[in-house]
Order: structure tokens, then sequence, then C-alpha cells
């Protein structure tokens, strides 16, 4: 039986650090601040704003919520990102994705100064990731990283795939995998005799977005599992990508859906904001 990766015991943790690092750049004069823009009612994107928010008060961020109707123009919220990547009180911005039909995420995206782009989509940043050198990581797959660190499992040499190759989780996911020196497969929907990739992998990470797609025997003995998937089912029930029961009976260790990769999503997302706040607070290089 595996053991359960906490990711919310590790956040709750980590949010203690991140508080005394606040604290710290309050001292210095510095106070971070991140600027959430949503637009539109979309009621899930209401819910991940809110909790924003919330992480942010929790560990002494600014936080800065920027509610905007559906019908928003393509100008106005390019003039409203233009306007805060002017203002040199907020260290971190973020634009809620999906955005209304009608604005475009990607192009959108890329307004924002790189900087202060803590989700890290910018080409820039996104760049900076690919050469191994970058202040910014995309806040899911350096979550999926501290849980694997948490396992105590070296990546270095390992067998790592990847299953779902996302601008957001699956392409950074195996950057950072490569970056620890891991040997990466990304297998994806067109991907042929998924399972006897997946079979070989000592450390499976599953982005797929569909409840239980992995299952027990298309994974390896004593793998390190990590479900990124969050699927909300007929029953009202939030379950991963994976199995658990079959998963975790074959798996070292693995992570629960709720209470794994999500709250250390979160959690990076406040570590980027300390890290954009600290770099352009002039408290270190860039
Ligand atoms: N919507 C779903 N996930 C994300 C994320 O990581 N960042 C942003 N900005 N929007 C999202």
């Amino acid at each position: 039986m595996a053991v359960i990766l906490d990711g919310k015991v590790l956040a709750a943790k980590l949010k203690e650090d991140i508080k005394e690092q606040v604290a710290a750049l309050k001292g210095e004069g510095v106070a971070p601040k991140l600027a959430v823009i949503l637009v539109g009612d979309d009621p899930a994107s209401q819910v991940y704003v809110r909790n924003k928010k919330r992480d942010c008060e929790e560990v002494g961020i600014i936080s800065q919520s920027i509610t905007l109707p559906a019908d928003t123009g393509r100008e106005e919220l390019t003039g409203i990102i233009k306007s805060l990547n002017a203002d040199s009180s907020v260290h971190g911005i973020l634009v809620q994705l999906p955005l209304p039909d009608g604005l475009d995420g990607t192009e959108i995206t890329q307004l924002i100064a790189p900087e202060k782009d803590v989700d890290a989509f910018s080409y820039y940043n996104v760049g900076r990731i690919m050469t191994g050198d970058y202040s910014f990581v995309p806040c899911t797959p350096a979550g999926c990283m501290e849980l694997i660190k948490l396992s105590g499992v070296a990546v270095e040499g390992k067998n790592c795939v990847v299953i779902g190759r996302s601008n957001i989780v699956g392409k950074p996911m195996a950057m950072l995998l490569m970056q620890e020196n891991g040997t990466v497969t990304v297998c994806h929907s067109r991907t042929v005799n998924l399972a006897d990739i997946t079979r070989r992998a000592d450390i499976l990470v599953a982005a797929i977005g569909r409840a239980g797609f992995v299952t027990g025997d298309m994974i390896k003995e004593g793998a390190v599992v990590i479900d990124v998937g969050i699927n909300r089912c007929e029953d009202g029930k939030l379950r991963g990508d994976c199995d658990f029961d079959s998963c975790a009976a074959k798996a070292s260790f693995i992570t629960p859906v709720p209470g794994g990769v999500g709250p250390m999503t979160r959690v990076m997302l406040l570590k980027n904001t300390i890290n954009a706040a600290i770099i352009q607070g002039g408290k270190e290089n860039a």
C-alpha cells in the first residue's frame, strides 16, 4: 500500500515559510501584491479567484481583485493590464482562464509584463523554462515537483512519464523533470500502447482530465504516482485521473484527490508572487 503524499499538510507548512518571507519583505519596505483579473461569471473561476484572494490574505500578500463583465472588450482589458504593468505597487498579475468567448486567453496573457507573470504563461517565461534558467514556474508543475521531493525519491536517472501535453501542465512538467535529470516521456491522446509506456514509469504524472483513467494495471510496482486531475463526477465528488484504490495498491507513493496537487498549486502562486516582489523590489537579481 502506497504512502500518501499529503499536499494539504505540505502546503500549510510552505505557507508558514511564505508568511515569514512576506513579513521580512515588508520589514524591508516591499509589500508583495498580486492583482487577479476575472472576466465574466464562470462559477468555477469565481471559486478559484476567491481562493487565491484568501490564500494571499492568509500569508499577508496584498490582493487586488478586478472583476469585469463577460462583454468586456479587448481594448479595455488591454488597458487594465497595461496600467497594472506600470503600477510599481503591483508585483504579480494573473488573468484567470478561460476567458469568455471573444477574448483570446493566449493573446491576453502575453500582455502581462514578464516580471509580473506569476503564471509563467508568457512566451518569455516559457522560453526561460525551456533553458532551465527561470524565476517563475507554472504553479501546477511546480507543486508536483514539490510533492515528488516530499517522497524522497530522486528524479535523476528515473523513467518519468507525463500523460498530457498541455501548455499549463504537461509540457512544463516534462521540462522540470528533465531539469532534474529524469528520462522523460510525454504521452497524450494519440499515443499508441499507452499502458506499455506508463508501466515503465518510476514516476508517473497524470494530467489527462478524465476521472479514473489510470488504473493499477497501468503502473509499475513501486511507482511514484502524481495525480493532477480534478474531475467533478456525477455524484458530485471530486476524483483524480487515477483510480486511487488500484493505483495505491501498487504505487510506493501517491497523491490523493482532493488534497494532493491542488493545495500545492495554490501555494506555488504565492511563492511566485514573493519571487516577483523580490525581483522588482530590487532585493535580488532577476
Ligand atoms: N485556470 C485554470 N488554471 C489556471 C491557472 O493556472 N492560471 C490561470 N490564470 N487560470 C487558470
